[in-house]
């Protein structure tokens, strides 16, 4: 497990420092009780702090918060609240390392978030690290809300958020057709609030410190930091909190960097010398993995891995990732090594198109953005495995793909 925090871009703020667990005691000697806001207090305070939603999609954290407590008054039903720490993307560590070291900074944001849409009942849904973080939520006995710990298989769609509703509701932690969204009817029918558990552990600060605080960090129009999970140089990655508005080239050195996959396996890849006019904001960053693709591997063969993982792993439940998914994965394993290409590259772009935005949720949108990426940033390796070549000469895999493993 990455539990080191190596490089400080700014004081850390959901980390003690040294970067070892903390208990309710240490957190409370650090932060101080769970403050005693009533709800527009708090609700005030996250719409002036901009804070925005950690778990991929950049969402403003105060418009669901205002969205779940007006579906809750409309529908007469207590809202239900979800601590998302199901982490399904296979290159992330943030959220099992923020909830090892910090456990008690999500547990109050999901209380002071249980509080402002007041909720019924309150879950923190996880893959890993159950039985620990049972030991964390019973030393909180002045909680006015139980949370309970639920366990989601490790999979790439058991943290989407109606899939999340759908197993708490007692079924399969599949997506299903989100109308009305869960925000408005998710858990038992019940309006639910999922929230990453990144974005609790902000939410928390800010309650406490306040908007201002919060925005000495970031830049105007993206404030506060960022965890990142880094993947560079080889090795274990690294989980990093960084302000947004960071150079993406202080986070991971570019120097001998082919190309950089920036926001995971729902991303993209850029050429080395554009990701270092990047800066970190959350329109790319999806949930905060970054990796650099040493030069001496194989884009292409890299993405192949990858877009095979996520066809296996859609729920091929709607056409796109019945049909499309599998079709494009197979596709672009052509590309990935030296030989005839025929039609292929035509073949994707059509298929691409034909399943973008038909899905029930947002897996095939995801994985297109990943080829269409992976076809103009490495369309000269392409080109050469056309011509029967290939520049990349380590035959590691790099990026971690989890059935390979078993
Ligand atoms: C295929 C897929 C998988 C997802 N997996 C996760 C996940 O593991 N953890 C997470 O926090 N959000 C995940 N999300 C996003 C959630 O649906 C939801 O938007 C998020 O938890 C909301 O929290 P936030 O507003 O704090 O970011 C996933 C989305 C999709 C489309
Ligand atoms: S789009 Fe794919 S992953 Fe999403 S619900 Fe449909 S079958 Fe499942």
């Amino acid at each position: 497990m990455t539990e080191t925090l190596p490089d400080l871009f700014m004081p850390p703020r959901l980390f003690a420092p040294g970067a070892a667990p903390a208990g309710l005691a240490a957190h409370h000697r650090r932060h101080g009780a769970l403050p005693a806001d009533d709800p527009e207090s708090l609700l005030r305070a996250v719409t002036g702090s901009g804070l925005t939603g950690r778990g991929g999609a950049g969402f403003p954290t105060w418009r669901k918060l205002v969205a779940v407590t007006e579906a809750g008054r409309r529908t007469g039903r207590a809202p239900v609240v979800v601590a998302n720490g199901a982490e399904g993307e296979p290159a992330s560590r943030k959220d099992r390392t923020l909830l090892r070291l910090s456990p008690h900074l999500v547990l109050d944001g999901l209380q002071l978030a249980a509080r402002t849409v007041g909720a019924g009942e309150a879950y923190l849904a996880v893959a890993d690290g159950a039985t620990w973080l049972e030991t964390a939520v019973a030393e909180r006995t002045g909680d006015q809300l139980p949370v309970k710990v639920v366990r989601v298989p490790g999979s790439f769609l058991a943290g989407q958020s109606s899939a999340l509703a759908r197993l708490l509701s007692g079924g399969a932690a599949l997506p299903t057709h989100q109308r009305p969204p869960v925000r408005e009817r998710g858990t038992h029918g019940a309006p639910t609030l999922v929230q990453n558990v990144e974005t609790l552990a902000h939410l928390a600060l800010v309650a406490r410190y306040g908007a201002d605080w919060y925005r000495t960090a970031g830049t105007a129009a993206q404030p506060g930091s960022v965890l990142c999970t880094v993947h560079a140089g080889g090795g274990e990655p690294r989980v990093v909190e960084a302000p947004y508005g960071l150079s993406l080239a202080r986070l991971l050195p570019l120097e001998g960097v082919r190309a950089v996959l920036v926001g995971g396996y729902h991303g993209t890849w850029v050429p080395a010398r554009e990701a270092a006019q990047l800066t970190l904001e959350a329109s790319y960053l999806g949930a905060g993995v970054v990796a650099a693709l040493p030069m001496d591997r194989c884009g292409p063969a890299e993405t192949a891995r990858v877009l095979r993982y996520l066809a296996l792993r859609s729920a091929g439940q709607c056409g796109p990732c019945l049909n499309g998914l599998p079709r494009i994965a197979a596709a672009f394993r052509v590309l990935a090594a030296p030989g005839p290409q025929g039609t292929v590259r035509a073949d994707l772009a059509r298929w691409s198109g034909l399943v973008e935005g038909r899905g029930a949720c947002h897996h095939p949108d995801g994985t297109v953005r990943l080829v269409r990426s992976a076809l103009t940033t490495f369309a000269d390796e392409i080109d050469a495995h056309a011509r029967g070549r290939c520049t990349g000469t380590a035959p590691t895999p790099l990026l971690p793909v989890p059935e390979e493993r078993n």
